[in-house]
């Protein structure tokens, strides 16, 4: 709910368990009031005036003023801290004596309160057009606040889109430039948002290839601490998640914590800076490092948004709340598509690029028998792409591999009941390709200038209208003609050496490609799902979410580094979209050795997928398998559409204990993994949670064995008694379900 004080001139934005206020003041400047949970016995008069005055910024000393909280901080108003945007105005004639006027570029925005109104239909930049509805389609209020620079003719609209149901707020900038001459932009976050001081606790994620999502708590020093993307895509090195909260007054299930992600998948930047004053400001949108954006004269651009929110109940309260929001708001939810995540085979760690008809045949074959449901064939089916070395961009199969033709497999993957699948990296080419012999002006490079390649490969330029038209139309004639379900969409390398059609405007226009592309596809072909995946997870955030099903979280399948990855990966994004295989017992990347019970213990925690050389499984080995998979289909809709609890974490214990949990109390899934097991330690048992009290359980195995019978009430207290086998790599999945 959005209420308005006309005479204050003061907004609250109420939601379900918070509030977030500001003001108006005497000279027109939209000022922050507050942010924060709500007490328990509010009801929605209970509103902020402004009378409260915290602090007063109007005195003679400027430096005091530069600490004043705008909604939107500006380059003018601001000069000695961040601010939210800085834009140069063209130079203005200081008329001189001798009738010659001297020429003074401006850097100065100043925005004032024009006017405000309260809508349904907003939408931030790059929101998705295919179409699609989302799980929750009913309608949300957005306040947008006009403001406008005293002295250009300049606008930019504040907008806040609220989803009172799970404390959230999206926040975006409309710029609008109704004078006679371009504005440019130097610095341009989607939001800047204040936060109480002290709140300097910073959970965040960082990592590699094959490390992604490892997570982090810092307490930050004054000044500013930034994560942050330079790449066309949004990053292994970090990921736009944050999570702020006073030292040592947030935990797991309690305290106050402030979170966002933003949604967008280029170039961007979350800067948490930290005044003299311990009051924090994040700030986060796009990233100012090569960046360029200009507004002609009456052109608007209107940015991404940022979603941010606050939890009285701690990091895991954080969690559900982004988790909730994603699955209900974000991913797309074809009528006709499925309900669940279905169970995917790829063949990626058992062909690599070895692919032949018999080869992948016999795979669909052995998976279809386990109970697998899409089969997804990956890189190397095309052109001439026998290594890394040559082929991407020439998306024709290779003869070779299959000479009756693609068809040939896709009648007999869908004989055998599953979905058809196919990877592909469509904004890569390969020097050696038919696509780059054809068009060498269309990669990222400065002509006349070393030009580096990444796993043999460079960029397509995507500044180009026809270079995404071409691709477009490429994947559009894939799915039509192999009936193709599924693709998996690849993008194996960052940008070095920049150079675009477009300019510095590369960095944007790359994910508007992507996005464009994405969307036209879906609305297209309806029932056409699309996993992203970057160099395992390289592209995982609520603008690529927008227009895919799932994502891969890393090309690291080994079972124990998946722990803390997963857990990683928890933090902002929901069970549903996590793509997670079982691959071989002898790990390919980490050589490590893990048994089939935590592979599969592990993997279920997302949606599973089966990544396994089945050609060298015993027939006793694809009945574990098939036994597991089973056991999986009875309970994803617990660990797809289920409440996820994290009862135990990788830091305390060495042991990561989550539960799924069904809205209305009746179902549950617990999972256990120990990665590591201190001798002579003994982990508490973790008590669950969102159980009826009242209700009796049973808790059975993955043979639908019965290990215990309790009340929710005991579960919730006592939790569930510990095996004393527990051993490092131990694990276990238990359904719980009231009788
Ligand atoms: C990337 C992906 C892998 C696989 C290979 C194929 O590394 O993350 O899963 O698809 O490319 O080349």
């Amino acid at each position: 709910m959005i209420h308005f004080n006309p005479d204050t001139r003061t907004f609250n934005l109420l939601l379900k368990t918070s509030y977030y206020a500001f003001q108006v003041d005497d000279a027109d400047r939209v000022v922050h009031l507050g942010w924060g949970p709500r007490p328990d016995d509010v009801t929605d008069d209970d509103v902020i005036s402004g009378t409260v005055a915290h602090k007063t910024y109007d005195t003679p000393w400027s430096f005091i003023a530069q600490f004043r909280p705008d909604e939107v901080l500006t380059f003018g108003d601001v000069t000695s801290h961040q601010v939210t945007l800085k834009a140069s105005f063209p130079s203005l004639p200081v008329p001189l004596k001798d009738g010659e006027a001297l020429h003074l570029p401006i850097r100065d925005l100043r925005l004032r309160y024009v006017d405000h109104a309260i809508v349904t239909d907003a939408q931030p930049g790059l929101a998705p057009t295919h179409g699609l509805p989302v799980k929750d389609n009913s309608p949300r209020e957005t306040l947008r606040v006009r403001l406008k620079d005293p002295v250009q003719d300049f606008f930019v609209t504040l907008c806040y889109r609220l989803t009172p149901e799970h404390d959230i707020l999206e926040r975006w900038l409309e710029l609008e430039n109704a004078g006679q001459d371009t504005v440019s932009f130097e610095v341009c976050y989607f939001a800047s948002l204040h936060l109480p001081a002290g709140t300097n606790e910073l959970t965040y994620v960082s990592g590699a290839w094959a490390r992604e999502f490892t997570s982090h708590r810092e307490r930050l020093s004054p000044g500013t601490h930034i994560i942050d993307s330079r790449n066309l895509q949004t990053g292994h090195v970090t990921n736009p998640i944050f999570m702020v909260n006073r030292p040592g007054q947030a935990w797991e299930e309690s305290g106050t914590v402030y979170f966002g992600a933003l949604a967008y998948s280029g170039a961007w930047q979350i800067a948490v800076e930290q005044l003299p004053t311990w009051d924090v400001r994040v700030h986060a949108g796009y990233h100012s490092f090569d960046f360029q954006l200009d507004l002609a004269p009456g052109e608007k651009h209107i940015t991404p948004a940022i979603v941010c929110g606050v939890s009285a109940d701690g990091w895991g309260g954080a969690s559900r709340r982004l988790h909730a929001f994603t699955h209900d708001r974000v991913l797309p939810r074809p009528p006709q598509g499925p309900r669940f995540r279905p169970v995917l085979y790829n063949g990626w760690e058992a062909t690599y690029f070895n692919l032949s008809y018999e080869g992948q045949a016999e795979l669909a074959r052995k998976a279809a028998e386990m109970g697998v449901e899409l089969f997804c064939v990956d890189d190397g089916w095309f052109g001439a792409r026998r290594s890394d070395h040559a082929g991407l961009g020439d998306w024709v199969v290779r003869a070779d591999a299959f000479p009756e033709g693609l068809e040939q497999l896709v009648r007999e993957v869908h004989r055998l009941g599953m979905k058809f699948g196919l990877w592909v990296e469509p904004e890569m080419v390969n020097p050696d390709s038919d696509l780059y012999r054809r068009h060498p002006d269309w990669v990222l490079h400065f002509p006349g200038r070393e030009r580096t390649e990444a796993r043999h490969q460079l960029i397509l330029d995507f500044g180009r209208d026809e270079v995404i038209e071409y691709i477009f139309s490429m994947l559009d004639a894939l799915v039509e003609r192999y009936s193709i379900a599924f693709f998996k969409w690849d993008m194996n390398r960052l940008a070095t050496e920049p150079g675009s059609v477009v300019g510095k405007a590369i960095w944007r226009k790359h994910v508007a490609g992507v996005y464009r592309i994405m969307d036209r596809l879906r609305a297209k072909h309806p029932t056409l799902d699309i996993q992203s995946c970057s160099g395992g997870g390289g592209r995982i955030d609520l603008g690529i979410l927008a227009r895919t099903d799932q994502v891969w979280v890393s090309d690291n399948t080994d079972a124990f580094d998946r722990i803390g990855i997963q857990e990683g990966f928890s933090l902002a994004y929901p069970a549903r979209c996590m793509e997670a295989w079982v691959t071989h017992e002898h790990s390919h990347i980490t050589q490590r050795t893990t048994s089939l019970g935590l592979r599969f213990d592990v993997a279920m925690r997302g949606a599973l997928g089966i990544g396994s050389s089945l050609n060298e499984l015993s027939d006793a080995e694809l009945a574990e398998y098939a036994s597991y998979i089973a056991f999986y289909k009875r309970i994803r809709h617990v660990i797809q559409e289920g409440t996820l609890y994290r009862l135990e974490r990788l830091e305390e214990f060495q042991a990561s204990v989550i539960e799924y949990v069904q809205s209305d109390g009746r179902e549950a899934v617990y999972s256990e993994a120990i990665h590591d097991y201190p001798i002579g330690s003994f982990r508490p048992a973790a008590v669950l949670k969102g159980l009826i009290s009242s209700a009796i359980y049973t808790v059975t195995d993955r043979h639908n064995h019965e290990v215990q019978r309790a009340t929710g009430y005991e579960l919730m207290t006592l939790g569930l008694p510990r095996e004393m086998t527990e051993h490092v790599g131990y694990s276990r999945t238990l359904y719980l379900q009231a009788i």
